[in-house]
């Protein structure tokens, strides 16, 4: 038992100096206090499903026998409808009808919610939400649970999905549902899985090799009790497979392969093989879309990888397959064929037994997560953006168990936070998560709250272009005379942050004020030094330095509440005078806050009064 306790603080130990010597985890640059739209949701909703809506920023929100259209264009209030949608009555009491899937085409919803315990689906006209006229029992489509999680996909009709088959099973994996001669099924896995993306991998020019490749969680076969109970896994079929012959994998996947999916430090033989969350972030060139898997350890602590779809369809095509040694087929396994009932029985013979690849799909990186982290990241959701000269920025969007989202930049392949964003109140669960990519908006949700974070929404950071640029926020340039949503024209050095291209660019640049003195001179704050004793300066970027300066000299910061403060011990005359906070940062400095000190007899009155005691005493606690 101690020698097991031994290994894993040994472990643990080892762990931290791994993550400490690898420099990936910068601080957020700056914390955002901005405002943002929130919309209320009617009870309490320990899990919601979020579909964007038909119209620019609206979106449905399925939750606990609600299913609510928000609209945060304007004013309105959320709509909302009770769901009570089955053919049958339920058959528990009280009967919940908790949502948990949502897709849309063109003109219906498709619904699915648990029912008690009688998973049902339905379609609904966006028009009439809450009514159906259509409603179908569903195992296999939706889980029976709220909790379970099952990801699930339309491809044109056909729908995918990944659900239990009985209540009380473990009969999880991929489904297609076609119609009858089109549904294809997974044979019963040998242990417990957990299903969290389902992804299609649309080839423009040779859809026959269409693939759709699911990533999980799986129970790990290996009982060491150093080995990681879970281990992460992606999976591919073929969109054309419509099962075997009447002989053999009859209605069951012939195309289906696996393939051990890693993500951490292999010289160190330390993974972070929980997956939580993946996004994928497709390009018209299916080798080039990436698969962002974002993973948490034994010990808690997150990362994100980057896979390469080229790269997982090179497992599939070209690894030995685990424990075989005979020749293999032609076609392989797993190749994508016109009419998979012809498939021959040495092909089928391999498929059957679940084959798994012996080579590991490895991230792009093969040493090192991009990011590693000690936050509780949850959900992720990937970013193209579109900058100067039409170069593209990624910008990774992670949200922590604490309810903040942390905007991360994709830089020369390293991890920089521009931003932590605080869209709730107060602390809170972040449940979903949903970005809508054509107009830059982030849903975020809780239990009774969703907000709308624009990512376009610059002006927080300054009013100087070197402000501007200093954020390396690629949604936002300078427009000559505010820091506003990026355009072509813009100004912007999303890779460096160098402030000097404000300086070097065109005349839009120089049309800009000189910020520095307007600044100054509008915070210019009187202070006559009662009720208290302490100057301060707000620090809006955490990569800045920020320091005083009085009559001549410098006087370093004392931090305080994410303020940079200075405490006068003493009130003698030469502490009166100017003081004026400046932040430096990549070579840029700025006046930041300036303030005139001066004495006055009222002061020395009511310097023994408990008023000016109390405002002192917290600072007094801390620095003396
Ligand atoms: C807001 O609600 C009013 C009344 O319900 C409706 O007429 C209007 O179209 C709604 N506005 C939007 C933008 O949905
Ligand atoms: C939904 O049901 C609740 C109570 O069950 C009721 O108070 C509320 O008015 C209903 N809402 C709608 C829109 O019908
Ligand atoms: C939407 O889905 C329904 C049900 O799957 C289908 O009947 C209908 O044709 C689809 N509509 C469009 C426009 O794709
Ligand atoms: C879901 O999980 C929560 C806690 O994690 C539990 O309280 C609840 O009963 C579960 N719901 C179902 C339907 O299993
Ligand atoms: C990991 O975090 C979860 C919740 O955030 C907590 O319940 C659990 O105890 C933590 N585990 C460790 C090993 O710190
Ligand atoms: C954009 O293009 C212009 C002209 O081609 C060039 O001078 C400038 O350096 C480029 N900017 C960036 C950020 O690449
Ligand atoms: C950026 O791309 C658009 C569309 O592809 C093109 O019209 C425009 O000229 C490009 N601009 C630059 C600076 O390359
Ligand atoms: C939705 O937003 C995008 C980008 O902001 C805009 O181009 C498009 O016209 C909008 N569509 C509607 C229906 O308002
Ligand atoms: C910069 O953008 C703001 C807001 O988008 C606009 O009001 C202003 O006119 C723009 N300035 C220039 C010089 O384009």
């Amino acid at each position: 038992m101690s020698s097991i306790a031994g290994i894993i603080a040994v472990l643990f130990s080892f762990h931290l100096n791994i993550l400490s010597a690898s420099t990936s985890t910068p601080t957020p640059r700056v914390k955002n206090g901005q405002h943002f739209i929130t919309r209320q949701l009617l009870g309490q909703h320990s899990h919601t499903v979020f579909l964007h809506g038909f119209q620019n920023d609206t979106l449905y929100v399925g939750g606990h026998n609600k299913l609510f259209y928000l609209d945060f264009s304007s004013r309105n209030q959320s709509n909302e409808v009770n769901l009570t949608i089955s053919k049958e009555p339920c058959k528990t009491s009280p009967c919940s009808y908790d949502i948990t899937i949502m897709h849309a085409n063109k003109s219906l919803i498709f619904v699915c919610g648990t029912n008690g315990d009688t998973p049902t689906c339905c379609n609904m006209d966006k028009n009439q939400l809450g009514i159906c006229n259509d409603a179908f029992k569903s195992e296999g489509i939706a889980p029976f649970s709220v909790n379970d999680s099952v990801p699930s996909l339309f491809v044109g009709d056909d729908l995918y999905s990944t659900a239990n088959r009985y209540s009380n099973g473990n009969n999880v994996g991929i489904r297609r549902f076609r119609d009858r001669k089109g549904d294809v099924w997974s044979a019963v896995p040998k242990t417990e899985q957990k299903y969290i993306g389902l992804v299609l991998s649309k080839r423009l020019e040779d859809e026959l090799h269409d693939k759709i490749y699911s990533f999980l969680q799986e129970k790990n076969g290996d009982q060491h009790p150093e080995a990681d109970p879970w281990i992460a896994r992606v999976t591919q079929v073929c969109r054309t497979d419509m099962g075997g012959s009447k002989v053999m994998l009859q209605k069951q996947w012939t195309s289906i392969l696996s393939a051990r999916l890693t993500c951490g430090f292999p010289t160190e033989r330390l993974y972070f093989n929980r997956l939580l969350d993946i996004f994928v972030l497709h390009a018209d060139n299916w080798r080039e879309s990436k698969v962002y898997g974002l993973f948490s350890s034994r010990w808690n602590s997150t990362a994100v990888c980057i896979y390469s779809m080229e790269d997982i369809d090179r497992v599939f095509t070209t690894s030995k397959i685990k424990g075989y040694s005979g020749t293999i087929p032609t076609p392989r396994p797993g190749t994508c064929v016109r009419d998979s009932t012809t498939l021959s029985k040495e092909v089928l013979d391999i498929i059957k037994d679940n084959p798994e690849m012996e080579d590991w799909v490895k991230p792009i990186d093969k040493t090192a997560p991009f990011m590693v982290s000690h936050k509780h990241y949850r959900k992720i959701q990937v970013d193209r953006v579109m900058g100067q000269n039409n170069t593209s920025h990624t910008v990774l969007l992670l949200s922590a168990d604490n309810g903040v989202v942390h905007e991360v930049l994709q830089v020369n392949g390293r991890p920089f936070i521009i931003e932590e964003i605080q869209p709730f109140k107060e602390k809170t669960h972040i449940q979903s998560m949903i970005l809508n990519p054509t107009t830059k908006k982030l849903y975020v949700g809780s239990v009774n709250e969703v907000v709308q974070i624009d990512l376009q929404s610059c002006k927080h950071y300054g009013k100087t272009c070197q402000d501007c640029v200093l954020a390396q926020n690629p949604y936002c340039g300078w427009n000559g005379s505010e820091c506003t949503s990026a355009t072509e024209w813009t100004i912007q050095d999303v890779n460096n942050g160098q402030h000097t291209v404000c300086q070097q660019s065109s005349t839009e640049a120089q049309k800009a004020p000189n910020v520095h003195k307007v600044l100054a001179r509008s915070s210019v704050q009187e202070e006559s030094l009662s009720p208290s004793y302490y100057l301060s300066c707000p620090v809006l970027s955490n990569n800045a330095q920020y320091f005083w300066q009085h009559k001549g000299s410098t006087i370093e910061c004392q931090l305080v509440n994410g303020e940079c403060v200075y405490l006068m011990k003493e009130k003698t005359k030469d502490k009166a005078g100017e003081y004026i906070c400046r932040a430096l940062e990549k070579g840029y400095e700025k006046q930041v806050v300036q303030y005139s000190v001066k004495f006055t007899n009222r002061a020395t009155a009511l310097h023994s009064s408990s008023a000016v005691l109390a405002s002192i005493l917290p600072f007094a606690a801390l620095y003396f």
